[in-house]
């Protein structure tokens, strides 16, 4: 069912236009709010005021002229699910190449929601090898597609590149809504690395971007969870998440521990300084007093105070490691963490600032599973299925 979910119908210009009709009414009969973006040339085969007695909304059909401004933005953050039925062979390659000429591609462009594209055009036009290329381009984006069908076509010809059938297309809106899995769930979630002041001018640090954490964020409110989010980064993920904008492992601590007995699962994925200078200087250091001497007192252990919680959530512990990741499994029994996510920081493409990451888990019972480098997301969305099996299981 699609109760509550935010589909944009894009409709482009073929005969197969008058089918998206009818999907936008099956749409809404499974639950679905429905929005239409039309291009011109779709407008030349289906009248815009069909669509908007169908879905009850006009549809849009340019960037200018209607009340919004930016109609393709608003669209675009507003849908769960972009798809386009029928798309000719002219948006799959504007798409392809990521050309935004017109409001639909824009939209598309604008968009984080899942795309489902659904080709119609004529047998030699669909067999060219340029269309061909540019529907695998899309496959390989991410883009589901809804492979046309063999029949009838316009101007009595036959044989595939007929639309698919709406109830077909319907499906495949339907498989791509994000799951919800995590409704209901309250999760709190630590990024970036702390900023340890010496004076006011200078700090210990570490190289920590915040887009481990925030790509875990992010997923858990895509998949219905409430989340809040501690960092020290001006990362922002999008999404209606929380923010709590901390700067030392002190204020760390004091936000997590104040909010992580009412949280179902904590993953603590900031880099916290281990250290941090016993005093602030109020002023400046000068360089003409000579080399200071800093003594370094330790940070409160963030982790372990939410370990040894009475009502203490699910736990997720990280560990950064450099070279063997062997080290990690001691860490998981130390911190006490029902999950542990270790990667190797000196690795290409893994731990601090990259879009990628290459991590390993650590289970309760000391298994490990390792995981090839992927995306940040991906990584997400791995621990999160994964907290989502153990809970279940416990
Ligand atoms: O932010 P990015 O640029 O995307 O990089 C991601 C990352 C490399 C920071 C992330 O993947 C990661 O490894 N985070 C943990 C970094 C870290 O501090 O690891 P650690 O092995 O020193 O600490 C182990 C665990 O204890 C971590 O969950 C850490 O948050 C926690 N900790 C550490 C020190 C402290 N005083 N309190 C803590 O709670």
């Amino acid at each position: 069912m699609a109760e509550g979910r935010h589909v944009v119908l894009g409709v482009t210009g073929g005969v197969a236009a008058y089918k998206a009709v009818y999907l936008a009414r099956r749409l809404i009969d499974r639950g679905a709010t429905v929005r239409v973006v039309m291009t011109e040339s779709a407008l030349e085969f289906v009248g815009s005021a069909t669509f908007g007695a169908i879905t009850g909304t006009d549809p849009v059909t340019s960037f200018f002229g209607g009340e919004d401004v930016s109609p393709h933005t608003t669209l675009g953050r507003w849908a769960d699910v972009i798809v386009i039925a029928p798309a000719t062979a002219s948006t799959i390659s504007k798409l392809a190449a990521g050309q935004s000429s017109d409001v639909l591609v824009a939209t598309v462009l604008a968009s984080r929601a899942r795309v489902v594209i659904a080709p119609a055009m004529h047998t030699e036009m669909l067999d060219q090898p340029a269309v061909q290329k540019n529907i695998e381009t899309l496959r390989a984006y991410g883009y589901e597609i809804v492979d046309p069908e063999d029949g009838p076509l316009a101007g009595g010809d036959e044989g595939p590149g007929r639309l698919a059938d709406p109830e077909v297309i319907a499906d495949a809106v339907r498989e791509a809504f994000p799951r919800l899995d995590m409704a209901g769930l309250r999760v709190i979630v630590t990024a970036g690395g702390t900023r340890e002041p010496i004076d006011p001018v200078r700090y210990i640090g570490n190289r920590s971007s915040g887009k481990m954490g925030a790509s875990i964020a992010e997923v858990a409110v895509e998949r219905g969870a409430e989340v809040v989010l501690v960092t020290t980064t001006t990362q922002t993920p999008v999404g209606s998440i929380e923010i709590v904008q901390v700067e030392t492992a002190d204020e760390m601590a004091e936000a997590v521990w104040s909010r992580a007995g009412a949280a179902d699962v904590a993953v603590l994925a900031a880099a916290v300084a281990d250290f941090r200078p016993d005093q602030v200087h109020r002023t400046k250091i000068r360089r003409t007093a000579g080399v200071p001497e800093i003594r370094l007192v330790p940070t409160p252990d963030i982790l372990k105070g939410v370990s040894e919680m009475t009502s203490r959530p699910f736990l997720v512990g990280f560990a950064a490691e450099t070279g063997s990741l062997d080290t990690a499994s001691e860490k998981a029994t130390a911190k006490d963490v029902d999950l542990l996510v270790a990667n190797d920081i000196a690795k290409e493409g893994s731990g601090f600032g990259s879009d990628t990451n290459e991590v390993r888990f650590v289970f309760r019972d000391g298994s490990t599973r390792d995981l090839p480098l992927m995306s940040k997301r991906d990584v997400a969305t791995q621990i999160w299925d994964t907290v989502m099996t153990l809970r279940a299981e416990s």
